[in-house]
């Protein structure tokens, strides 16, 4: 990681700190230093505090452990007018986020070790936070043979997709889920029947009647991710299922683990947290005219956003479980993708700096507790990565300082002008979030401080 801003240790005076894997909900301090994490929970006094120690006022906010998201996509290489490894990792601090795993969808595809020694090589030149690459299941995403997935494994992805495609056929799913097991990584599936979906831009529904855009059946997904949990009950291996989204597929999820089948499951803010109303361009899921600010090419994303319906079994299955975590898709694109007609726009959000705030949302409605949001951010995340990643995703003391300060009641308005990415691609432009990362530390380092703490005084 680059970009050092300090290094001294640190010591946050109390804030309530949220360790949701330990069971830890207390009000006290947090002492950082070397990169760990010493003390958490304990009152330091003054005479204990380390040399050059910095004091950060804790009172009003929330520290957990930093946000780990299964599923974004940096861009580089290849598509670096969209994002770089640099810009992308900033967003996530910006956004809490301390550990990001990128999808293969870049050009070259990661299908081979010397682009994940790229990846790894400029994440540890340019990024801000820790990267880890998901490697190809299919040779160039192109669905026709099987990746080298131990040559991949061995080089250090932590995962399998070909994410932005499904892999189509049943055979290479199977094969690919039978290795998964072997190598111990999990295979994300982008779930889409693409003879279902076809050339629609939005979800089948009357918002898209009402604007005459074609849509995608909520069974493109689902049918899919029968398939897969079929395969998965097959082969014993580990299916994924990326940013699932309709209240169908969370029943098929939810049948499959009361089997015992080895599935797990993610979710992305856009999907908890807006509806299909919102492609009409009034920023709202209770507007149902369309009007001049109709077609907002913000909201095409896909799986599509979904209907209330299908927004409240999705918040129901996170509170729940049957959900296992929460991840961006954070897919920033450049404004010439966006600026055409909704069909012709690309497909994806920029997220990572809005997830959060648009999480709490949940929590302030009461929908979901401010413990298991922040479980589904970390605990939830690591375990689908493996046992590697459980020191990432907790304060225990011995553990990488890898932390998020938050304050749960600030009110901020979205500007996609001062987001650190390079796609300002969100619907979410102009509306007023409350809870609003304060500063986010990747092993003890601060990585982003927000306007509230550089006007302390240390
Ligand atoms: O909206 C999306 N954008 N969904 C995907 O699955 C891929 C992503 C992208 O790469 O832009």
């Amino acid at each position: 990681m680059a970009q050092i801003i300090m290094n001294n240790p640190i010591l946050i005076k109390g804030s309530r700190i949220i360790d949701a894997g330990q069971g830890v909900d207390v009000v006290g301090d947090l002492l950082i230093k070397d990169g760990k994490i010493l003390s958490a929970g304990n009152t330091i006094a003054t005479d204990d505090m380390p040399e050059n120690c910095r004091v950060i006022a804790g009172n009003g906010l929330i520290a957990c452990a930093g946000f780990i998201d299964l599923h974004c996509h940096l861009r580089e290489p290849g598509f670096e007018y969209k994002e770089t490894i640099a810009t992308g990792t900033q967003a996530a601090a910006r956004g809490g986020f301390t550990t990001l795993c990128c999808m293969p969808n870049t050009d070259p595809a990661i299908d081979n070790a010397a682009v994940v020694e790229f990846i790894k090589r400029r994440a540890k030149e340019k990024g801000v936070v820790r990267v880890f690459p998901i490697g190809c299941v299919t040779k160039g995403r192109k669905g026709k043979a099987l990746a080298e997935m131990e040559e991949l494994a061995s080089a250090g992805v932590v995962a399998f997709s070909d994410d932005g495609d499904p892999v189509y056929d049943d055979n290479l799913m199977r094969l690919a889920l039978a290795y998964s097991q072997d190598l111990g990584l999990p295979i994300s599936n982008h779930c889409q029947e693409h003879s279902l979906s076809r050339d629609g831009v939005m979800a089948e529904g009357w918002v898209a009647t009402r604007l005459g855009l074609p849509g995608i059946p909520a069974a493109a997904e689902e049918t899919m991710i029968a398939r897969d949990i079929s395969l998965a009950e097959l082969t014993g291996g580990r299916l994924h299922v990326a940013h699932l989204s309709t209240r169908g597929s969370v029943s098929l999820v939810r049948q499959a683990k009361e089997r015992g089948i080895p599935v797990t499951a993610e979710v992305c803010p856009h999907h908890l947290t807006i509806t299909d109303q919102w492609a009409l361009g009034g920023k709202n899921s209770t507007i149902d005219v369309a009007g001049p600010l109709s077609y907002d090419t913000s909201t095409k994303v896909y799986p599509p956003l979904r209907s209330q319906h299908d927004v409240e079994a999705l918040v129901d299955a996170l509170a729940k479980g049957v959900i296992d975590c929460i991840a961006t898709d954070h897919a920033p694109h450049d404004l010439a993708s966006k600026q055409v007609t909704f069909q012709d726009a690309s497909f994806g959000i920029s997220v990572l700096e809005t997830a959060f705030g648009s999480l709490m949302q949940l929590v302030h409605e009461d929908r979901i507790s401010i413990s298991t949001l922040i479980e589904r951010l970390t605990i939830g995340p690591a375990r689908i990565l493996g046992p590697n990643f459980a020191e990432l995703s907790t304060l225990k003391p011995g553990t990488p300082a890898d932390l998020v300060l938050f304050d749960p009641n600030r009110d901020w308005t979205v500007d996609p002008d001062e987001f650190a990415s390079k796609g300002k691609n969100t619907p979410l432009a102009g509306t007023i979030l409350k809870g609003r990362v304060v500063a986010t530390l990747v092993a003890g380092q601060i990585v982003f401080q927000g306007s509230e703490l550089m006007e302390q005084v240390s």
